[in-house]
């Protein structure tokens, strides 16, 4: 009873009302857009642009705000572009297509210093425009996609009455819906010949009758098909199956090994467990090499299935440029790089400084900074691994040294506030705050404010068509 009158009060509590021609105002986190209920709300949409005039079906309602979806468009705004893929509104990969990449830019801007105003309370310096993406399709290094038999059916598909007998479906997950995936035909996301490997793979396991992968009852041979490329035309291809059949799997890799003579590593792994993460799982090499190359300024990273690297190469390179200017090294600095992955800032920045420092959590990532440093011929980088606010304490500074600089470049969910303090307390002359989240960096920025003066802020874009978007502050001691 009690259970019935809860479902009741949020029926209720959401209860789908039209709000009829919302002009779209401005678009904002998680990449929705917004608009001004007749009442004050905000509403949240997904489906429209900065401009357009719409009505509103709202999914949910609270005291300050509403989410819903457009369905009438009044006015198209000025601000839109024309979807160049086929799965756009289905896919959940790439929601800002509908809007140009100028205006992308704009919006990804203004969240930066919004943020930076808003919730760090910052003094900030004059706004250097953001970064933009040259390319701005085709970009990403590294795809993951999903095999499933519970295809996801368009509505278009389910009134068109016809039955649909291949349910199998090879690409990714519908948003909010981890038992369905998406049929990708094709993906503007990765360079070719990343859709052909995708195609030719699905193509040969239909043939050869392979099971695809049932996520509610766990059972089926083919799980997830991972693809990793570099700049210098490297392909790493690993296929994850959750049942095992010799035969059929060496017959597919022997197939993609004939048909992609160009991959240059072509790797499995069976897992057996509920989750399909890689991380905990023994990968096997069956042609080529175990991992990849990437090339930066000289630089070789070492790229295997487990490593991190930044998903676009050519704007982690620009990225990388802005941290090395703004940390401006002399060649006389002890700088630690702190939330190193397989230390691609550290290197990049040692030839500058007297010797970097990386911290990073992850064993792996750490094996693989110390073997790209070793084969970069690099003496003044050094690695150790460890959760940040443990590692990075008083003994470990009394061993290794005071900074001069710090540089961070810490997960979505920024830097713990031990680590911020211990920052504060041995109050190097510069920091270089590198971020993919924008709110978490102010929220880290304004616990520093007393001590430090923001004195450059380059946002970056690393994910064109999304709202995703990177930030590189510069704190200087006041
Ligand atoms: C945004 S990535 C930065 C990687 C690197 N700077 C680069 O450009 O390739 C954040 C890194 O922080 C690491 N990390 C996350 N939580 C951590 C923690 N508590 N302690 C140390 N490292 C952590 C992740 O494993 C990841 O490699």
């Amino acid at each position: 009873m009690k259970c019935y009158s809860y479902f009741c009060a949020m029926r209720k509590k959401n209860k789908r009302i039209i709000l009829e021609n919302i002009e779209i105002i401005d678009a904002g986190a998680k990449g929705k857009t917004i608009g001004k209920a007749p009442d004050g709300r905000v509403v949240f949409t997904t489906n429209a642009v900065p401009g357009d005039v719409v009505d509103i079906q709202t999914t949910k309602k609270r005291k300050a705000y509403f989410e819903g979806n457009a369905i009438n468009f009044h006015k198209f705004s000025d601000k839109r572009s024309e979807p160049v893929c086929e799965h756009f509104g289905v896919c959940g990969g790439c929601k800002w297509q509908n809007m140009s990449y100028e205006n992308q830019l704009f919006y990804k801007e203004k969240e930066v210093y919004n943020n930076l105003l808003r919730i760090g309370h910052l003094d900030l310096p004059e706004i250097t425009p953001i970064l933009g993406s040259k390319e701005q399709y085709f970009y990403r290094n590294k795809m993951e996609f999903s095999f499933s038999d519970s295809k996801w059916l368009t509505l278009e598909q389910i009134q068109s009455g016809i039955q649909i007998e291949d349910k199998n479906a090879l690409g990714f997950h519908i948003p909010g819906m981890w038992d369905k995936i998406l049929d990708l035909k094709k993906c503007h996301l990765q360079e070719d010949p990343s859709n052909a490997i995708r195609m030719a793979t699905k193509e040969y396991a239909q043939k050869t009758e392979m099971s695809f992968f049932n996520p509610r009852n766990h059972t089926g041979m083919l799980r997830t098909l991972m693809l990793r490329t570099t700049s210098t035309g490297e392909i790493m291809v690993l296929i994850q199956f959750f049942e095992d059949h010799k035969e059929k799997r060496e017959n597919l890799l022997k197939h993609l090994k004939e048909t992609f003579p160009t991959i240059t590593s072509l790797q499995y792994v069976i897992n057996q467990k509920q989750n399909d993460t890689i991380y905990d799982q023994e990968i096997v090499c069956f042609a080529g090499r175990d991992h990849i190359i990437e090339e930066m300024e000289g630089l070789q990273f070492k790229i295997n299935a487990k490593s991190f690297y930044q998903t676009n190469s050519e704007q982690a390179y620009e990225l990388y440029k802005v941290t090395r200017d703004f940390a401006g090294l002399t060649g006389e600095e002890l700088v630690y790089d702190l939330y190193t992955g397989t230390g691609t800032i550290a290197q990049f920045v040692a030839k500058k400084a007297k010797k970097v420092i990386g911290i990073e959590s992850v064993p792996e990532a750490i094996l693989d900074a110390k073997e790209n440093a070793k084969n970069n011929n690099l003496t003044n980088a050094e690695f150790y691994v460890g959760d940040m606010k443990n590692v990075f304490n008083e003994a470990f500074i009394a061993e290794h040294g005071k900074p001069d600089t710090i540089i961070t470049d810490p997960p979505r969910v920024g830097m713990h506030k031990d680590v911020v303090e211990q920052i504060l307390n041995i109050a190097p002359n510069k920091i270089v705050y590198v971020s993919c989240n924008s709110a978490t960096q102010a929220r880290d920025l304004a616990l520093m404010k007393d001590f430090y003066k923001v004195t450059k802020v380059q946002p970056v874009d690393m994910f064109p068509q999304t709202h995703h978007v990177e930030n590189v502050v510069l704190l200087e001691k006041i």
